[in-house]
C-alpha cells in the first residue's frame, strides 16, 4: 500500500517536473529570443529594461512595447520605435533578425514601427503561419513585396507603408482571401495594378497612394466590402474607377483621372469623403455630391469640371470642407456654401462664378477653357468618345482641331442648353425607407399578430415610389385624372407601369421637416394594410431644393374601383366625398349590408389593435368606406397623424361624435368614439337615407329606441324600403340594438369592437338562416362577378 502511494506520488512529481522544465524551458528560449531581437536592433533606449529577469508575459503594455502572451507562447508583439528613426547600422543583418523573429512561431500580431530595420523581406518570414496582423511602417524596407507572403493564409492586415519597396503588388495577393486592409502608402512601387485585386472580397481598405503606379484602376465593384480607397499621388487614370456602394472614402488625388464622375457616384449613400483633387478631370461637375447623405467633405480642387451652379443647390447638412478651387464652373455659389453658414470650409477660388470677391474669372475664360479641353457629354457612351478619339488621331494636326472645336462647341451649347432647361425647383430623392422598415415590421411580428396576414392580402410589398413613376401613373397629375381633394390635400387615380391601378394622395407641407421626421409616419404607413382598409402602398417625397426639407408628400394606395358605401345605399350623394359616385346603382340587400358592416368593423378593430400603435378617433363616415370589385367593404380615410401634424388639421373631432367630453376621457375611451361613428355608418345602412348632420343622427336614434323595443311590423317602418321584404325580423333587431348602443352619448357604455363584431355575425347568421327557411329571396341578387364586370363596362 505504503509502496503504492509512494509510486503515485513518484509519478505525479515526475509529470509534475516534466511539465514545469518544459514550460521553463519554453518561457526561456523566448526571454532569450527577445534578448536576442533586443541586440539585433543595437539596444535602442527604449529597450532598455529587458533582461534576464523580466516578466514579458506579465509586462505592463507601453505606447513602445507590448507583448502579449497565450499560454507562455508570444502571439503579440508591438515594437514602436521613435518617429524618423534612423537606419540601422550597415552590420544590421535583417536575414538574423527574421531568423530570430521565427523563433516565436505562435505570432499573430507583428508589428515593428519605426525601428531603422532595413533590407528585402526574407522568405522566412513567412514561417510564421499564424500571422494575421503584419504591421511594417516606416522603416526602411526595400526590393519587392514578397510573392511568398501569399503563404500567410491567415493574414488579415498587410501594411507596409513608408518603406522603399518596389515593383508591383503581387499577384499572390489574390490568394489572400482573408485579407481586409492592404496598405502599401509612401512606397516606390509601380506599375499597373494587378486585376488580381479584383479577387479581395473582404478588402475593406486599400491604400495605395504615394507611390507610382499608373495606368487604369481594376474594375473594383467586386469588393462589395470596400469602404476606403484611397489611390492618391500616383499616375493612374484616366477613368475612374469602378467601386461597389459601400464606400464612404474615395481619394484619386494627384493622378491622371480625365473622365468625368459617373453616375453611380449618386448611389454612394455612405461616402463622407471624397478627394479627387488635382487630376485632369473634365466635364460637368455633379452638384448632387453635395448632397449625398453622408459627405462630409469633397475636394475637386484643380480640375477642369464645368457646370453651372445654382443658388438653391442643396448641401448635407454635415458637409463640412468644400474645395471647389480653379476649375471652369460658372454660375453662383449655392446659398448653403456661403461663409459664415455653419462651420464649413469653404474654397472657390480660380472659377467664373458670379460672387463679388475678385478671385473668379470672367466668364468667357471658363467658356474657352471649356472649348479646349472639349467636354464629353454625360450621355455619350465610352465607345463613342474612344470614336471621337480615334477620329482625332487619325486625322491630326489642323483638321483635326477643327474638328475638335467643332464637337466642343456642339457639346457645349447642348450641355448649357440641357442644363438650363433641367433646372427644376425641386429634387426627388427615393430613401430606402421600405426595405429598413419592412424588416423591423417584421421583428415587430409578435405584436402585430393579425398584420402578419397581410401576404394573403394579395398586394404588393410596400415601397418608395419615384416621382417620375408617379407622374407617369398620372399623367403628371393631369386634371383628368383628380379624383378629389380635400383642405390640404389632392387626389389623383393612376396606372402604374405594371397595369394597376392606384390612388395618389398628394399632401403639401406647411412647415419645414426633414424626411427624418417623417420615419415614424412612414413606418405606419406601411403596415396600414388589411383586407378592410384602403391600403398603402408606399410613399415617396418631393424637397426642397434650397434647404432639402419636405415639399410635399406623396402616399399611394390601392385604388379601390367600385364607389362609396353610401352610393350602394341611399342613391342621393351630396357629401364632397372623394369618390362621390354619381352613377345609380342596384342597392344592397340586406344581407350584403350586413356583410359590409362587418367589412368596416373588422377595419376598425385592425386599426384598434392590429398595429402598434393603433390609431384611433378615425373620423370615419359612410363616404370614406368605398366598396371593391367583390363588394367587400375597405377604410379610405383614416387619422394618420401625419396629416393631424403637420398640416394642422385636427381630425380628431367628428362633426357627428358624442363631444362634450373631457380630454382625460377622450384618453380613456379612444376607442368608443370610432364606434360612435360606426353606428351613424350602421345607421345609414339600416334606414337607407343619407345622414349629413347631428341632428339627424339624434332624430333617427330616438325614432330607433322607441321602436327596437316595439312589435316586428312597427320596426320595418324605418328599414329601407328596398330591403323590407328581405331581412329576417331577428337579424333586423339585432343590428337596430346594436346600433343603438353604438350611439349611446356616454362612451362607457357604447359596446367594444369585438361586442360589435359578435352581433354582427350573429344578425348574418340568423339572415341567413331565415333566407333557407322562407326561400324568398329579394330579386337578383348581385353577385360579386357581375357587379365587377358591371362596374368595368361603366369606368372604361
Ligand atoms: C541570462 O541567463 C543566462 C542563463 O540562464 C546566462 O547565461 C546569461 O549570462 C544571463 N544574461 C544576463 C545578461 O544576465
Ligand atoms: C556592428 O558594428 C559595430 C561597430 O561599428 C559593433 O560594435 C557591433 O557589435 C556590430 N554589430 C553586429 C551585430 O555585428
Ligand atoms: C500600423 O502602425 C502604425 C504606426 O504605429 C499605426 O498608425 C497603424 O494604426 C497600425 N495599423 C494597424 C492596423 O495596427
Ligand atoms: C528607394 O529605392 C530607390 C531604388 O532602389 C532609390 O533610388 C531611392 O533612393 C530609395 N529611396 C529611399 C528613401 O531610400
Ligand atoms: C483648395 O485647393 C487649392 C488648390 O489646390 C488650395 O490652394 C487651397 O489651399 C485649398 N483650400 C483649402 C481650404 O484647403
Amino acid at each position: 500500500m505504503a509502496e503504492k502511494v509512494s509510486h503515485i506520488a513518484f509519478l505525479v512529481l515526475l509529470v509534475l517536473s516534466i511539465s514545469v522544465t518544459y514550460t521553463e524551458q519554453l518561457q526561456s528560449s523566448q526571454t532569450q529570443t527577445l534578448l536576442r531581437i533586443q541586440h539585433l536592433l543595437y539596444n535602442p533606449p527604449f529597450l532598455n529594461g529587458w533582461n534576464n529577469g523580466t516578466d514579458f508575459c506579465n509586462a505592463e503594455p507601453s505606447s513602445t512595447v507590448t507583448i502579449v502572451c497565450y499560454e507562455d507562447s508570444i502571439t503579440q508583439l508591438h515594437i514602436i520605435g521613435d518617429v524618423g528613426a534612423p537606419r540601422l547600422p550597415e552590420n544590421f543583418s535583417i536575414d538574423s533578425f527574421v531568423t530570430t523573429l521565427v523563433r516565436l512561431p505562435s505570432l499573430t500580431v507583428l508589428r515593428l514601427v519605426s525601428l531603422g530595420l532595413w533590407g528585402p523581406l526574407p522568405t522566412k518570414l513567412t514561417r510564421l503561419s499564424s500571422l494575421e496582423i503584419l504591421n511594417l511602417t516606416s522603416n526602411f524596407f526595400h526590393g519587392t513585396i514578397l510573392p511568398e507572403i501569399s503563404s500567410l493564409t491567415n493574414l488579415q492586415t498587410l501594411i507596409l507603408d513608408g518603406n522603399n519597396f518596389t515593383g508591383g503588388l503581387p499577384d499572390g495577393l489574390a490568394s489572400l482571401t482573408t485579407l481586409a486592409v492592404l496598405s502599401v502608402k509612401y512606397n516606390s512601387l509601380y506599375g499597373s495594378l494587378s486585376e488580381s485585386l479584383e479577387s479581395l472580397e473582404n478588402l475593406r481598405v486599400l491604400a495605395l497612394s504615394n507611390n507610382k503606379f499608373s495606368g487604369e484602376v481594376p474594375d473594383l465593384s467586386s469588393l462589395v466590402n470596400l469602404q476606403i480607397l484611397d489611390l492618391g499621388d500616383n499616375a493612374l487614370g484616366p477613368r475612374f474607377p469602378a467601386i461597389s456602394n459601400k464606400i464612404e472614402r474615395i481619394v484619386l488625388r494627384r493622378n491622371k483621372f480625365t473622365f468625368g464622375i459617373p453616375e453611380k457616384v449618386q448611389s454612394y449613400h455612405q461616402l463622407e469623403h471624397l478627394d479627387i483633387s488635382s487630376n485632369r478631370f473634365v466635364g460637368p461637375f455633379p452638384a448632387s455630391l453635395l448632397s449625398l447623405p453622408s459627405i462630409a467633405y469633397v475636394n475637386i480642387a484643380d480640375n477642369k469640371f464645368t457646370g453651372m451652379l445654382f443658388e438653391n443647390l442643396p448641401c448635407n447638412p454635415s458637409l463640412d470642407f468644400v474645395n471647389l478651387t480653379s476649375n471652369l464652373l460658372t454660375g453662383k455659389l449655392p446659398s448653403c456654401l456661403h461663409p459664415g453658414s455653419k462651420h464649413r470650409v469653404v474654397s472657390y477660388a480660380g472659377n467664373c462664378l458670379a460672387t463679388v470677391d475678385k478671385n473668379q474669372h470672367p466668364i468667357l475664360f471658363c467658356k474657352n477653357e471649356a472649348l479646349a479641353v472639349g467636354i464629353l457629354p454625360r450621355h455619350k457612351t465610352r465607345k463613342q468618345v474612344s470614336k471621337i478619339a480615334l477620329a482625332l488621331s487619325l486625322t491630326g494636326g489642323i483638321i483635326g482641331a477643327i474638328i475638335l472645336v467643332g464637337i466642343a462647341l456642339l457639346v457645349v451649347r447642348n450641355f448649357i442648353a440641357r442644363r438650363a432647361v433641367q433646372t427644376p425647383p425641386t429634387r426627388f430623392v427615393e430613401d430606402n425607407a421600405s426595405t429598413s422598415y419592412t424588416s423591423k415590421f417584421l421583428r415587430d411580428a409578435r405584436y402585430i399578430t393579425r398584420a402578419t396576414k397581410l401576404g394573403a392580402l394579395g398586394l404588393p410589398a410596400y415601397r418608395t415610389f419615384s416621382l417620375e413613376e408617379l407622374e407617369e401613373a398620372t399623367n403628371n397629375f393631369d386634371t383628368s385624372t383628380f379624383i378629389g381633394e380635400g383642405s390640404h390635400d389632392q387626389m389623383y387615380r393612376g396606372q402604374l407601369k405594371d397595369g394597376s391601378f392606384v390612388a395618389v394622395r398628394c399632401l403639401k407641407m406647411k412647415r419645414n421637416h426633414s424626411t427624418q421626421h417623417f420615419m415614424y409616419h412612414i413606418e405606419l404607413m406601411s403596415k396600414l394594410r388589411h383586407h378592410h382598409l384602403v391600403s398603402a402602398l408606399g410613399h415617396c417625397f418631393e424637397y426642397y431644393l434650397d434647404d432639402s426639407s419636405v415639399s410635399r408628400v406623396f402616399l399611394v394606395f390601392e385604388y379601390v374601383p367600385n364607389g362609396t358605401l353610401r352610393s350602394w345605399i341611399s342613391v342621393c350623394s351630396r357629401s364632397p366625398s372623394y369618390l362621390a359616385e354619381k352613377h345609380i346603382r342596384r342597392k344592397l340587400t340586406w344581407a350584403q349590408r350586413i356583410a359590409a358592416a362587418t367589412g368596416v368593423a373588422k377595419g376598425i378593430q385592425f386599426l384598434h389593435t392590429g398595429i402598434v400603435p393603433g390609431l384611433f378617433s378615425n373620423n370615419l363616415k359612410i363616404t370614406d368606406i368605398l366598396l371593391d370589385q367583390n363588394l367587400a367593404a375597405k377604410i379610405s380615410s383614416y387619422n394618420l397623424p401625419l396629416l393631424a401634424d403637420y398640416m394642422g388639421k385636427g381630425r380628431l373631432q367628428n362633426f357627428l361624435s358624442g363631444s362634450n367630453n373631457f380630454e382625460s376621457a377622450r384618453e380613456k375611451h379612444q376607442d368608443k368614439f370610432d364606434i360612435y361613428d360606426f353606428g351613424v355608418i350602421l345607421l345609414e345602412i339600416i334606414s337607407g337615407k343619407p345622414i349629413n348632420s347631428r341632428n339627424e343622427v339624434e332624430v333617427l336614434k330616438d325614432q330607433l329606441l322607441t321602436i327596437v323595443i316595439a312589435d316586428d311590423a312597427s320596426r320595418k317602418s324605418v328599414v329601407d324600403p328596398v330591403i323590407k321584404s328581405s331581412c329576417s325580423e331577428e337579424s333586423l333587431k339585432t343590428m337596430m340594438e346594436i346600433c343603438c348602443r353604438c350611439l349611446h352619448k356616454d362612451p362607457l357604455d357604447r359596446p367594444s369592437i369585438e361586442d360589435v363584431l359578435w352581433n354582427l355575425q350573429f344578425a348574418s347568421q340568423v339572415q341567413d338562416a331565415w333566407r333557407g327557411d322562407s326561400q324568398s329571396s329579394d330579386g337578383s341578387p348581385i353577385s360579386p362577378m357581375q357587379s365587377s364586370r358591371l362596374k368595368l363596362t361603366i369606368k372604361q
